[in-house]
């Protein structure tokens, strides 16, 4: 809708131009929001899309059968996007489900759309799915690395890495306040692979050592900036890791321990290959977020670490009639000194949204406090 002008405008307005795009971006252009001091992520698991209208729903109530389609999995996506106003939308894998998709690339575009087409940051991840069309897992990472508004990133630059996906996001404080220019919260994300390529171990994939030597290097530097560069921070910056297939640690609780519900197995990977354990001793890490098993939705605390399944979201992935497709948000919030400044995180709280007609709020939980020495959660708000 733009006339081209006859001429480009002078070159030190563009320069300025370039610098104040290039300044307001950061890493990303994350940031806290300068209101409400908060960082809101809303998390999209399993959407399972395939071509659109003509993909029919699964395990919806006969009467729901009619008229069904991945475009229920649009709709709830663009409402959820209109309740929550999220700061970024997570996608943690089986985005698409390629052996029902007749254009890989045309069916993660339409998947993602809704958060494009409302102008929102967004990252993805791969499940054990995405790759099953008409591109490979690597095919796959670079298409959403190359899609519009994205922030996810093929890999780290200049190092030998396993899977496809893995990099980190650093989320600025308020503009205008001290610590607008340091990461106040960190967000990892890993390719948790698909299935195991050694033939004596059966199963799902796992999170490979060369992925746990770059996390552990890349915390390691995040918290030894945060607390050393000025203006130097007392504890690190607390971080949130987002994958698709659970840790075998996602096996820890019963119906006692947890906020949600276990309808099915944890598909966790059948060995162990360490990484809860990195998780717990780089420290910064306060939960993890998956997908995977699309009707377990639940939060459980474990060795300072909330694990948490999103639960399922799309309409032509497996999930249980009559149980609503859903979603995770997040929602990060920062301390307010007496004169009123904005400081780092001080909680992390989480709850669902459900696609039932009033889009309903169920199991709002604090995730994690500032203070509270790994102990935070429901009993220990302080709010
Ligand atoms: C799917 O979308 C159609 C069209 O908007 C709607 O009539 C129907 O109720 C939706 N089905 C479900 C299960 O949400
Ligand atoms: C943050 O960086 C901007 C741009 O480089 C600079 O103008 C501002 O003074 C910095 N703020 C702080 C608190 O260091
Ligand atoms: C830590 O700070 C150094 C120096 O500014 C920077 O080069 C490095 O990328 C930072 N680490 C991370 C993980 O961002
Ligand atoms: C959860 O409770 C069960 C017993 O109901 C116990 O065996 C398990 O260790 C608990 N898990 C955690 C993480 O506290």
């Amino acid at each position: 809708h733009l006339r081209l002008r006859s001429s480009l405008p002078p070159l030190p307005l563009i320069l300025l131009l370039v610098f104040f795009v290039a300044a307001g971006k950061g890493d990303g252009g994350l940031r806290f929001r300068q209101e409400s001091g908060t960082f809101k992520v809303l998390q999209v698991a399993d959407m399972h899309y395939a071509d659109g209208r003509s993909t029919r729903c699964r395990d919806v109530l006969p009467a729901q059968r009619p008229g069904c389609s991945d475009l229920n999995t649009t709709a709830f996506l663009y409402r959820l996007l209109r309740a929550e106003d999220p700061d970024l939308v997570v996608f943690t894998g089986d985005n698409i489900y390629g052996a029902d998709s007749t254009d890989a690339a045309k069916s993660m575009d339409a998947a993602i759309a809704p958060a494009i087409a409302m102008n929102l940051p967004w990252a993805a991840g791969i499940g054990n799915h995405d790759q099953e069309g008409t591109l490979s897992r690597e095919g796959v990472m670079q298409h959403l690395v190359g899609m519009k508004n994205t922030l996810s990133r093929f890999n780290p630059e200049g190092v030998e890495i396993d899977g496809f996906g893995n990099y980190n996001l650093e989320v600025g404080g308020v503009e205008g306040t001290l610590l607008a220019n340091k990461s106040v919260l960190n967000m990892y994300f890993l390719d948790s692979g698909d299935y195991s390529t050694v033939p004596s171990i059966p199963g799902y994939g796992w999170i490979k050592a060369s992925q746990e030597a770059w996390f552990r290097k890349t915390s390691s530097s995040l918290q030894k900036n945060y607390t050393s560069q000025q203006p130097s921070q007392k504890e690190p910056a607390p971080a949130l890791a987002y994958f698709h297939i659970p840790l075998p640690e996602f096996s820890s609780f019963t119906a006692s321990n947890f906020t949600g519900v276990k309808q099915e197995g944890i598909s966790s990977p059948s060995i162990n290959s360490g990484f809860f354990t990195t998780m717990v001793e780089a420290g910064d890490v306060k939960a993890a977020f998956i997908g995977h098993d699309h009707i377990n939705d639940f939060c459980g605390k474990l060795t300072g670490i909330q694990l948490c399944y999103a639960g399922g979201f799309g309409y032509h992935a497996y999930g249980k009639a009559g149980w609503s497709r859903r979603a995770r948000v997040v929602s990060v919030q920062l301390e307010k000194t007496e004169s009123g400044e904005w400081q780092g995180v001080k909680s992390i709280k989480t709850w669902k949204r459900l696609d039932d007609q009033h889009l309903t709020t169920i199991d709002s939980e604090v995730l994690w406090n500032r203070g509270s020495n790994g102990r935070g959660g429901k009993d220990h708000d302080r709010s």
